[in-house]
């Protein structure tokens, strides 16, 4: 019997495709390693070699010991996913555990290879897709249902009650604006995440930005009866951005923060350098005085449709213009590839029942002190 594991080990690899991509591992009945690639190394999260350990020391799941045992006992070569993996909860793998044979001869070794696909990210992408396939055919299915509600009642209406008919006729008007307004989010937003709208990236002044921004909010805060200010430290900054685009950023956090405000509260928009990062890095701020955002929902917000209660949002009118319309849960998805694409980073954090504070940054080309202007 060969002992040595200086077998030909290409011909395995050719045998099990991937074997470069995944964890991959050689060991005797004994359980013991004698080849790992770092794949393997990282999965087990050392940099130490394995060679020479037992696999119980890294594999604690009993049922993929148990797959493992089965195989050396009965010399097959046997695949199976597990959830679970070692990690636990929320990962899956897939093993394959195969007998090895002598290259030439064909005569079964002691050794056995095991390869650990892991198919956690995989499995967490399909879902995602399968969510955001439900979700984007429920946003457009209740606009629609209600368009052709409105349409059949119309009909009925049109000849006897043209007052009423015309009534219907400015609702379905709101619907489709709504619906517009949700297919353009979505197309622009994926055109955001597939990278095909080019930012128009040059020096601007971030003061100047956050006060465009403001004055165009004013009058929808006012009408929502929320104070608005705004907060910028002196001196002149130029920061490296697509203005239109960071000014959509901007708007979409502003038009939150006043939506979720109650009437009285205050809203206030700034920027500031980015503490710890003065010289290169400019932050971007939106407080409100709102409800806030309970923490477990924090980490979920700017995923493309989340909203954080959906009931109390599809309970909002959809007028065309006002506050309450559009609501599909796109717009912090946009805000966070938008900054993204500009090299920044976006964040939330929250009180819950005081207000909530997002912040994105940005990167600085110029800073010039308020004494030199
Ligand atoms: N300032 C805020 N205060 C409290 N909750 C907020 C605030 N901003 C966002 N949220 C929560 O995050 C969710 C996602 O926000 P997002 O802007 O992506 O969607 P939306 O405002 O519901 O819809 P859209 O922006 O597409 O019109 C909101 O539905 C809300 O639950
Ligand atoms: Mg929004």
């Amino acid at each position: 019997m060969n002992d040595k594991i200086d077998i030909d080990y290409h011909i395995f690899f050719e045998q099990l495709p991937g074997v470069f991509r995944w964890p991959f591992m050689i060991i005797d009945t004994g359980l013991v390693i004698h080849y790992f690639n770092t794949r393997a190394q990282a999965l087990f999260e050392t940099s130490a070699s394995l060679a020479g350990i037992s696999i119980e020391r890294f594999i604690t799941n009993p049922a993929i010991l148990q797959l493992i045992r089965q195989c050396i006992e009965t010399r097959s070569s046997r695949s199976e996913e597990h959830s679970g993996g070692n990690a636990g909860a929320g990962v899956e793998w897939n093993i394959t555990v195969t007998p090895l044979a002598h290259e030439k001869t064909g005569k079964m070794l002691r050794f056995f290879a095991i390869v650990i696909e892991d198919f956690t990210e995989l499995r967490r992408l399909e879902r995602a897709r399968r969510d955001f396939i439900a979700n984007i055919s429920h946003e457009l299915r209740t606009p629609l249902a209600s368009v052709r509600l409105l349409a059949e009642t119309l009909e009925d209406a049109i000849d006897t009650d043209p007052e009423q008919a015309q009534a219907f006729v400015e609702k379905i008007e709101n619907e489709v604006y709504h619906l517009t307004a949700l297919v353009t989010e979505l197309l622009d937003l994926s055109r955001i995440e597939s990278g095909q709208t080019l930012m128009n990236i040059e020096p601007v002044e971030a003061e100047l930005l956050v006060r465009e921004v403001m004055a165009r909010m004013l009058p929808q805060a006012q009408r929502h009866r929320v104070q608005l200010g705004t907060e910028i430290e002196q001196g002149k900054t130029l920061v490296a951005a697509d203005s239109k685009q960071i000014a959509r950023v901007l708007v979409n956090l502003l038009h939150n923060a006043i939506k979720f405000t109650p009437s009285g509260g205050s809203v206030i928009i700034g920027t500031r350098p980015h503490s710890g990062d003065e010289s290169k890095a400019q932050s971007f701020f939106v407080r409100d005085t709102g409800p806030g955002i309970p923490p477990e929902e924090l980490p979920r917000i700017f995923e493309r449709f989340y909203k954080v209660n959906r009931a109390r949002s599809k309970a909002d009118s959809r007028l065309p213009g006002s506050l309450e319309s559009g609501g599909s849960g796109l717009g912090l998805a946009i805000a966070r590839h938008v900054v993204e694409a500009h090299g920044g980073r976006i964040k939330a954090e929250s009180t819950p029942g005081q207000g909530s504070t997002f912040t994105f940054t940005l990167p600085v080309t110029r800073r010039i002190p308020a004494h030199q202007q």
